[in-house]
């Protein structure tokens, strides 16, 4: 955490809140509340906890460990749920309703006409992941809901509550009043029963600030306009909670608006689009799932899988051509000036330039090339070039057949790069073309990009009609066997179980921040924080492995003043087990691995992973993860810290018993510090068992990468 922390506003409700105990069967502590509305929040929630004597167990659903429990009920004819663990309070009662243009809004005079259960438990297989196999065991409540006067419509509920959390959505079934709707607010609340420490990044900025912002951290009953996954952690350092969403394939994005210091009532905030509408749909309708990831603990946090479990199998019926990749590529010089995009003489694109970048991965075991520049359209201000981009013309001095055939030869595959910058429409026109073209010349991998200010027609970056369009480039993708890495995406809401060519995405500040960002660059508790929040919803291509940090290579070394890499080699390295995603970029240029002994890590690391543990971590401080990778003995550890440096023992307990091992360790060298010494790397070798402990030892801004292996096998 940076000394003194960001925005550690306390919160007036910090200090205000307090309990009372309202009936003898409900164990948990009510905040009071001074307005009305909250008052009755609080009788509601009384008469919800005598449920059991009066309603029986209709309306209540617990996960199959008994410890999470979701209670469902009307009041003034206004639909309620809250959710509890262990008998306490995590979301107090929380209303459920929308508005709409051109009828009324369905929340008032509601009443349950009927419910229905199920339990699931199934175990499924990821292609690819954090984990291999996923187990979905969990209890299903619906809570069918009819308005009693006119226009008499209906809708359903379903929740489903998991060990791991909870979750529902809206299901809109076939009715006469209910046809054609336009959805203007989701009136859904999450009313936290805690004034819970939040780590939140702001929903209403604009182009490349979406969600490329450094998070900050405060009381729930601070929060005013952010984004989701939105991690809490309760005053009581026992209880996390995650507000995320899961399977968005036709709806608005989710953000949340916050309570804006009245209480601590967050509310979906939904993403418009140009008109103001959210959402537009025509029954029978699904909304997506609105999940409240629980655990005990934040290392419980990691990998989070209920988004996975609440969305449909995969629809692609053979997996064989998706698979993991280290790639490097034409783009770290771009964002540090000593090439360009556009075509002129420091074009980046050539046959040349690429030819060397084929050679560099075939030479290292690299499967992939990104090459950024490629094609038409980037001449002049490119952010504004959204209709002037080809994605099938090549500049003339990028041979893009003779290249594919060139990196074919040397078992490499181009990555193609897609820049929109918004031109939604420009791309669908040209997606066919496009991708068979790619499909044709065996290229199997795209990297998209939406830089823009607003996207073709107005609307929001988030709306519902992006949502379609990349459920619509996705589609198209798996149809050309396509894989997919989007940068400036909508958050991740568990897409890559239904598609699993969709690997990897962008969406947060990723390592070219240290190249032009502002504050400087990204600083040393960045990736602690990233980690614990938005690396909950899924891969994120962050494009580690600089090791020219200071870039003395291409010019003066950078000061602290300007933007640059704030971490140390080691953490680098770290970062490839740490920041999980299927396609990982050694994003530095070529000649910066050259004669590195620490390179060696980055050849070795794994991308794929039967399981992934979390051995340590505090949100904003530092995060130890041990991954085994898939269909292998071998582990790999990385470790991170912020500015701070310290030292963890770590117990080897994960290795198999009788087995001896060796652990080839890259740690920060003598000496290094972020700041002021960041290159220095250690790389020593020993021997381990299951009953050996490791010294991670990290310097300020460092971290600690290992590849543990059996013995005797070097390959
Ligand atoms: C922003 C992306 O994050 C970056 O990786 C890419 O190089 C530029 N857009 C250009 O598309």
């Amino acid at each position: 955490m940076t000394a003194g922390g960001k925005q550690e506003n306390k919160g007036k409700e910090g200090a205000s809140a307090r309990a009372v105990h309202i009936h003898p069967l409900m164990v948990c502590a009510i905040p009071i509340y001074t307005t009305l509305e909250h008052s009755m929040r609080t009788l509601l929630f009384a008469a919800l906890a005598l449920l059991p004597s009066t309603l029986g167990a209709q309306l209540r659903v617990a996960s199959p460990d008994g410890r999470n429990v979701v209670m469902v009920d009307t009041h003034e004819g206004k639909l309620y749920y809250l959710v509890q663990r262990d008998g306490r309070p995590l979301l107090t009662p929380s209303m459920l309703g929308f508005e709409f243009r051109g009828a009324p809004p369905l929340r008032d005079g509601l009443r349950i006409v009927d419910s229905s259960r199920n339990t699931v438990d199934e175990t499924w297989t990821q292609p690819w992941g954090e984990v291999s196999h996923i187990r979905d065991h969990h209890n299903e409540l619906k809570v069918s809901v009819a308005e009693t006067g006119p226009p008499d419509r209906k809708f359903t509920v379903a929740f489903r509550a998991f060990n791991d959390g909870v979750a529902f959505r809206y299901e809109f079934p076939a009715q006469a009043n209910l046809g054609d709707f336009e959805i203007t607010d989701e009136l859904t609340e999450f009313a936290m029963a805690d004034n819970a420490r939040a780590w939140w990044i702001a929903s209403n900025r604009p182009r490349l600030d979406r969600s490329e912002q450094l998070f900050s951290s405060g009381p729930v009953s601070t929060l005013d306009s952010v984004q989701t996954p939105l991690t809490m952690e309760f005053r009581s350092g026992k209880t996390f909670v995650v507000i995320h969403e899961a399977n968005l394939v036709d709806y608005a994005k989710m953000n949340i608006r916050g309570p804006r210091m009245d209480n601590r009532t967050l509310h979906a905030d939904l993403a418009p689009m140009a008109d103001g509408v959210k959402v537009r749909g025509h029954a029978p309708f699904v909304t997506p799932w609105r999940t409240i990831q629980v655990a005990d603990k934040v290392t419980e946090l990691s990998p989070s899988v209920i988004g996975l479990n609440l969305n449909p199998p995969s629809v692609i019926p053979n997996t064989d051509w998706i698979k993991p990749m280290k790639f490097v590529g034409i783009w770290w010089g771009m964002h540090i000036g000593t090439m360009t995009w556009s075509s002129g003489p420091k074009h980046g694109a050539t046959t040349a330039n690429a030819k060397r970048y084929i050679d560099f991965a075939a030479a290292n075991g690299f499967g992939g090339v990104l090459v950024e520049g490629w094609n038409v359209g980037w001449d002049g201000d490119w952010i504004q070039n959204r209709n002037a981009f080809s994605f099938t013309q090549p500049y003339p001095d990028y041979d893009l057949v003779e290249l594919a055939r060139y990196a074919h030869s040397k078992g490499v595959k181009l990555i193609v790069h897609n820049e929109t910058s918004g031109g939604i429409e420009n791309y669908e026109r040209q997606m066919d073309s496009a991708f068979a073209l790619y499909q044709s010349l065996g290229l199997d991998a795209i990297k998209s990009g939406y830089v823009t200010d607003t996207i073709t027609g107005g609307h929001s970056h988030w709306s519902q009609r992006m949502v379609q369009h990349y459920r619509h480039v996705i589609e198209k993708a798996a149809q050309y066997h396509i894989m997919l890495d989007v940068h400036e995406p909508i958050h991740d809401t568990g897409e890559r179980r239904t598609y699993p060519n969709w690997m990897s995405r962008e969406g947060a500040r990723g390592q070219e921040y240290n190249a032009w960002g502002g504050e400087g660059g990204n600083p040393p508790e960045h990736e602690t924080i990233l980690f614990f929040t938005r690396l909950l919803d899924g891969p994120m291509d962050f494009t580690p492995g600089i090791f020219d940090i200071l870039r003395t290579h291409t010019g003066p070394a950078r000061t602290n003043e300007e933007s640059r890499v704030r971490t140390t080699v080691a953490k680098q390295l770290a970062l490839y087990v740490v920041i999980y995603s299927p396609l990982q970029m050694a994003a530095d240029l070529p000649e910066n691995y050259e004669n590195q002994p620490a390179f060696q890590f980055i050849k070795d690391v794994a991308l794929d992973w039967d399981t992934s543990r979390v051995i340590a971590g505090k949100i904003g401080d530092y995060v130890i993860v041990a991954r085994r990778e898939k269909n292998s003995p071998n582990w790999f550890l990385g470790a991170i810290t912020d500015e701070e440096a310290r030292t963890f023992d770590v117990p080897l307990t994960f290795l198999d018993p009788g087995k001896s091992y060796v652990a080839d360790i890259y740690a920060d060298g003598p000496g290094a510090n972020w700041l002021t010494n960041p290159t220095p790397v250690a790389i020593t070798h020993k021997t381990v068992t299951r009953v050996s402990h490791l010294r991670v030892a990290l310097a300020p801004g460092g971290g600690q990468a290992i590849r543990i292996r059996p013995a005797g096998k070097r390959p």
